[in-house]
């Protein structure tokens, strides 16, 4: 099942890469061993094994070189022979001082390694072997606040909109324990019930556009930042219960575009267009470390559910996680293609989302940092992804799709309607709704089983 669905996202990225006519599935025989015996065999082979490897062979290639098995059915940038020979990661690139073997064959490559590594067209192909264990552990997914959530203060309504069309919705989150949903704008963050999709009230924030949403674990605090491009950049910490600020965080010199608070409440980080993330004490606004690790805005960033680790991502496609007491020990996971749009941690930490500029949802074994799952999710580009509590996704795309996942990547539903992108995309405490907010403004609530669209939540009117 994980095999074919691989090989069907795989096979589609080749037809569209190389026009290719191969309809069937890539073997070793006919399509790779050509293209390893001319790029890699000078070097590989039988009778020259460099580094132990010889890829002249099916057997061989499983059995690898002096690092162990250069191929694993499933997963390409699992695969050392893939990384070396697509310049991913640690391995050293090949063939060495020479060009980086086309695109096309390399999709080839990784058509066949998702496919099941087939010898010979007649064969089946082998089962993804599973590398690594990610069964949602229901220990791990806590316990909810001992008093329920629920919003007690009288909030004022949204601001009227200056503009006749509302801003694109960049920032929404959902409560992990209550019926609650917050959607980010201009000068403030609109609170609804997420069952009902009725208005509670607003939120004010008066230093600029809100950017960036997160409930705290306990779903007691919600974090809003965000500020104005290129001026300023600011966070606040609220309590959801009574609307009152806790603190008040951050003096950037540009827009938060990222934010998330720790599961103590102790740490909040920032990030964005600055290509850091700053980390700030909430005790005393202090700066408690700062990550230099990226090369682009950071658009992505949220502390793992057990508080050790910060994962942080980048236009770039860098994705690191640090420790997230000082930020020390900065890891790069590999395999991001087109940029780092979105992450979201499993809520019991074994797994670690990402949405991908390329299209892709890739799935990360944290622990051990290689992909445990991939799928082709939007296919200009996927924008947002989050979890439910019991490990199913929602995902968000340029092509003016919302979609619900199972675990495994298999499609639960979808919902159309969005105009533009889907920036922003959360599921409901209960996993019943998920919700989607797109380019002009508007956030669709859906059931997450069918995609029926409920409600539409409209969070400002024009003047
Ligand atoms: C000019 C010779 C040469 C060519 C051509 C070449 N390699 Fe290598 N390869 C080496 C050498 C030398 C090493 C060991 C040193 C290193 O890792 O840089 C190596 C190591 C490797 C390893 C690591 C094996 C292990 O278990 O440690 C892999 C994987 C690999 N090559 C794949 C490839 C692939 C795929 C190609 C073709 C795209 C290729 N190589 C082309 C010389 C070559």
């Amino acid at each position: 099942m994980r095999a074919k669905q691989f090989f069907i996202a795989a096979a589609i990225a080749v037809g569209l890469t190389t026009g290719a006519t191969a309809k069937e599935a890539p073997n070793y025989e006919e399509h790779i061993l050509p293209i390893l015996r001319e790029s890699c065999g000078q070097c590989h082979r039988t009778d020259k094994t460099s580094a132990g490897l010889d890829v002249t062979s099916l057997a061989a290639l499983e059995r690898g070189g002096d690092s162990g098995p250069a191929v694993v059915a499933g997963v390409p940038e699992n695969s050392p022979l893939y990384r070396a020979m697509a310049h991913i990661g640690s391995e050293s690139p090949m063939p060495p001082d020479s060009p980086k073997v086309a695109d096309a064959k390399l999709a080839l490559v990784a058509a066949w390694i998702s496919g099941g590594l087939r010898l010979t067209s007649a064969d089946a192909g082998k089962a993804q072997k599973q590398l690594v264990d990610i069964a949602v552990d229901p220990v791990a997914l806590g316990r909810g606040p001992e008093k329920p959530i629920e919003v007690t203060a009288t909030l004022p309504p949204p601001t009227p909109l200056k503009s006749a069309r509302a801003l694109p919705i960049m920032a929404l989150a959902a409560n992990p324990w209550a019926p609650l949903v917050a959607v980010g704008g201009l000068g403030d963050a609109v609170l609804f019930d997420s069952t009902t999709g009725s208005r509670l009230g607003a939120v004010p924030f008066p230093q600029g556009e809100v950017r960036a949403l997160r409930f705290s674990r306990s779903g007691e605090v919600l974090l809003m930042a965000g500020g104005k491009p290129a001026v300023s950049g600011n966070a606040v910490l609220v309590d959801v219960r009574t609307g009152t600020i806790i603190a008040s965080l951050g003096d950037e010199f540009d827009i938060v575009l990222a934010a998330d608070i720790s599961p103590d409440q102790s740490l909040v980080a920032l990030a964005g267009p600055e290509k850091l993330v700053r980390v700030y004490k909430v005790a005393d606004g202090t700066v408690a470390y700062t990550i230099k690790k990226h090369t682009d805005f950071v658009t992505a960033v949220q502390f793992s559910p057990d508080g050790t680790t910060l994962a942080s991502g980048d236009r770039a496609g860098g994705l690191f996680l640090s420790a997230a007491a000082d930020g020390s020990s900065p890891r790069l996971l590999d395999g991001v293609v087109g940029g780092v749009a979105d992450v979201d941690w499993r809520r019991d930490g074994r797994a670690l989302a990402v949405a991908t500029g390329d299209g892709n949802v890739l799935v990360y074994e944290p622990t051990k940092g290689i992909i445990a799952s991939k799928w082709k999710a939007h296919e200009n580009g996927t924008t947002a992804v989050a979890y439910a509590a019991d490990g199913r996704l929602v995902s968000g795309g340029h092509n003016a799709s919302s979609r619900v996942w199972s675990a495994d990547g298999t499609k639960v539903c979808e919902t159309g309607g969005l105009v533009g992108s889907a920036f922003r995309v959360a599921f409901s405490y209960d996993g019943k709704h998920a919700f989607a907010g797109d380019w002009s403004g508007v956030v669709r609530q859906f059931t997450s089983d069918f995609g029926a669209t409920s409600h539409e939540l409209t969070q400002q009117s024009p003047q």
